[in-house]
């Protein structure tokens, strides 16, 4: 795959990940040690590589990207292609951690053939290196099937937003008794099934914390609480750039949504009373180092159009 995209050309951040390349067996690793996992979304090369700089495990290609990226009301429109498009996107970012992309609504419910016909494009188009598939005993055959296939699959279990007719809206699930024993015998049919890992979203803390004892694959929370053997979050939540709804589990670690606003807003202004662009900004006539008259590169940058000679290559 060709990768002609700079690899530190956001500001201030080094875009490399720091330390080793991990594969799928990063999962059972922190299991085994005691150590908890972070996943984090992402949808493009952008978000990929500050994920993979970030230091997360694991990336997830969510469907959610159909509500923070697509425009849609929720996730039930996000097809295949799209799915095969934005995990592209992500792949090609060689984020030096495994990625996972979502099975989206409809991809897995119709029979087993179309099944892996849908997990094989997400791994041979796209170059995912895992599924995830919404849903408890009655998915167990699609699992299976994607297993067989040499498809690893997450499993997703408590607030399935595919379910969202069915659940009635977004709440919060496990609750009583009876819920909390049927969501750990999910999660144990997921388990045998050959999942691993289970995303646990939006479900009380001591439910999550005792399937993540009784399980020997680790659990993702998304609302789920600390006892969970990792967690997850969608990247646009925790950045603050999607603040169309902020659920009570989401942390917002920047306020990028109002920084990027800010930022427009001064463009726009310097823009209408002509101080962008400055000469800082401009091209000379001469190949190199002409505006500042010392021979230098007057940006200081190589490549990508940061200096004249670039520009003339
Ligand atoms: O689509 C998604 O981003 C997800 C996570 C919230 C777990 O399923």
């Amino acid at each position: 795959m060709i990768s002609r995209w700079p690899r530190n050309d956001l500001k201030g951040i080094t875009m490399e990940r720091k330390g080793k390349t991990l594969t799928m067996s990063v999962f059972a690793r922190r299991k085994r040690q005691g150590k908890k996992i972070v996943v984090l979304t992402a949808y493009d090369l952008t978000s990929a590589l500050i994920a993979s700089a970030g230091g997360v495990d694991a990336i997830l290609v969510g469907d959610s990207v159909g509500m923070v990226v697509l425009g849609y009301e929720n996730t039930l429109p996000v097809t295949v292609d799209e799915m095969v498009h934005h995990c592209r996107a992500v792949c090609r970012a060689k984020p030096q951690v495994p990625v996972i992309a979502d099975m989206p609504y409809g991809s897995f419910h119709v029979n087993t053939a179309e099944t892996v016909r849908h997990g094989l494009r997400l791994v041979k188009e796209a170059g995912a290196s895992a599924v995830k598939v919404e849903g408890g005993s009655q998915r167990t055959a699609a699992i299976r099937a994607l297993l067989d296939a040499e498809i690893p699959v997450m499993g997703h279990l408590g607030l399935t937003p595919q379910s969202l007719n069915r659940l009635g809206g977004y709440r919060v699930q496990g609750r009583g008794k009876e819920a909390a024993a049927a969501l750990l015998d999910e999660a144990v049919l997921l388990e045998e099934a050959g999942c691993f890992a289970i995303v646990l979203e939006c479900i009380p803390s001591a439910v999550a914390q005792k399937i993540s004892a009784r399980l020997t694959i680790p659990t993702i929370g998304i609302g789920a609480g600390p006892g969970c053997d990792g967690q997850v979050l969608v990247i646009h939540d925790m950045l603050g750039l999607f603040t169309g709804l902020k659920p009570k589990f989401v942390k917002r670690y920047a306020e990028l949504g109002a920084s990027a606003v800010a930022a427009v807003e001064r463009y726009t202004a310097e823009v209408r009373d002509g101080s962008f662009p400055g000469a800082e900004h401009e091209y000379g006539e001469e190949r190199t180092g002409q505006r500042d008259g010392t021979g230098a590169n007057v940006s200081g940058q190589s490549g990508y159009l940061g200096s004249d000679k670039a520009d003339a290559d």
